[in-house]
């Protein structure tokens, strides 16, 4: 893959910071736009905007058009029919929209929801207050010692009880790849519902629904080269059926009188208030930049960047990479403490370097209480990071050591 040709499509890479070339390693966080992506919605704002299912007029048919082709492009990326696919602001608002549209109404006391110590707090707060607010219970698998998902823990959690499994697919701290399909085949099993908060593995490792029957899928536009405020949540067709409106008002009604109203039929039903146009067509030239590239094509890359930060942060004394070693089962990213440094100096020694890099908790404390540490820092791959910013990361760590020890 020609990763300096990528490079192209991505303008903000030609930053430099302190005088040197921009290393953009903060991708779990939030990933740049290309060229394609800006190019969609400026064309939309120039000469299509108009509200959507609203006007008859030319514009509006034409946004109409455009908004729901998107959400053809962006469903069928997951594997997903367009029915199935309700644009949402970020992966948060799509886990909330199900913790309060399903969860509500299908969670009673003495039901169980089963979650894991390695979520994002996205992926664990609605859960925590939908079990409040329930009287349901909560049970938090946890990880081994090396901070992998315990397997073992979660079959000995999973019971009758069980109403709702909701997991990562790819963890943003330790990269680990969960065993999402084993998970989901488990879960059916005692008849629960399953989400996957695919926040972080859509884009990078692909996600069909068709070939794991989750019943709720949530993604992050913005991490996927969209803008910001757009994403999607996959709703299974029988499941819509069970479930309540998740927020009312226009858009997402059939019929109102003075004291009551009907809900619109599909995902309609979920999307109220104006919509984001104009970030939906940008998600789709997202998908399109990633189906042009190909899915495998990018693990792959990712995989090979992996391996190779493992082995170089490796040689680094003193510094102690969390989660798996093996690539098989690790995303695009490696994550470490360094003995005697806070993770905060690591940033800003880097970024005077140049090297934008994630220090703190990456909103998953109870993971970080568990491994025993308070804070990590982290180093997220895209497809347009290469070796070369490996070793400028390395030499950047080579720099922190000087300055603090
Ligand atoms: C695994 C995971 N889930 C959920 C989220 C929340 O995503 P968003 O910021 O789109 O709400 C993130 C963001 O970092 C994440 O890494």
């Amino acid at each position: 893959m020609d990763i300096q040709k990528i490079r192209q499509d991505f303008p903000i890479l030609k930053r430099k910071i302190e005088g040197k070339r921009l290393v953009y390693l903060d991708n779990a966080a939030t990933s740049q736009k290309p060229r394609q992506v800006i190019r969609a919605i400026t064309d939309y704002y120039e000469k299509h905007n108009a509200n959507v299912h609203r006007g008859i007029h030319r514009l509006s048919e034409e946004a109409s058009e455009m908004y729901e082709e998107a959400r053809r492009v962006v469903a069928g990326f997951v594997g997903a029919k367009e029915d199935e696919m309700v644009f949402v602001r970020n992966a948060t608002e799509g886990i909330n929209l199900v913790a309060y549209a399903w969860g509500l109404k299908n969670i009673k006391k003495g039901d169980e929801i089963v979650t894991t110590v390695i979520e994002h707090h996205a992926n664990l707060v609605p859960w925590q207050k939908l079990s409040k607010k329930t009287g349901a219970k909560l049970q938090v698998v946890d990880v081994t010692d090396e901070g992998v998902f315990d397997i073992k823990d979660f079959k000995s959690k999973l019971s009758s009880r069980t109403k709702l499994v909701a997991v990562v697919h790819m963890s943003n701290v330790t990269g680990e790849i969960l065993p999402v399909k084993e998970i989901t085949k488990l879960s059916k099993r005692v008849g629960a519902k399953v989400l996957v908060d695919a926040a972080q593995s859509a884009q990078h490792l692909g996600f069909d629904v068709r070939e794991i029957q989750v019943d709720f899928l949530a993604i992050a536009g913005h991490k996927m080269m969209a803008p910001m405020g757009i994403s999607g949540v996959y709703l299974k067709k029988e499941v819509q059926l069970e479930m309540d409106v998740f927020m009312t008002g226009g858009g997402m009604i059939r019929e109102v009188s003075k004291q009551s109203a009907k809900w619109a039929k599909g995902v309609e039903k979920f999307e109220a208030g104006t919509p984001n146009v104009g970030g939906a067509i940008g998600l789709a030239e997202a998908v399109r930049y990633h189906e042009r590239l190909g899915l495998d094509r990018i693990r792959q890359h990712e995989k090979e960047l992996t391996k190779y930060s493992l082995d170089r942060l490796g040689e680094i004394r003193g510094l102690k990479v969390i989660g798996p070693k093996e690539v098989e089962i690790r995303g695009g990213m490696v994550t470490w403490v360094m003995e005697g440094i806070h993770a905060h100096d690591v940033a800003q020694v880097l970024d005077s370097e140049g090297v934008a890099v994630r220090s703190g908790h990456h909103c998953t404390m109870p993971l970080h209480e568990r491994l025993g540490i308070t804070a990590s820092t982290r180093a997220s791959f895209y497809i347009y990071n290469d070796k070369d910013d490996v070793d400028r990361l390395v030499e950047g760590l080579e720099k922190v050591k000087k300055v603090f020890i």
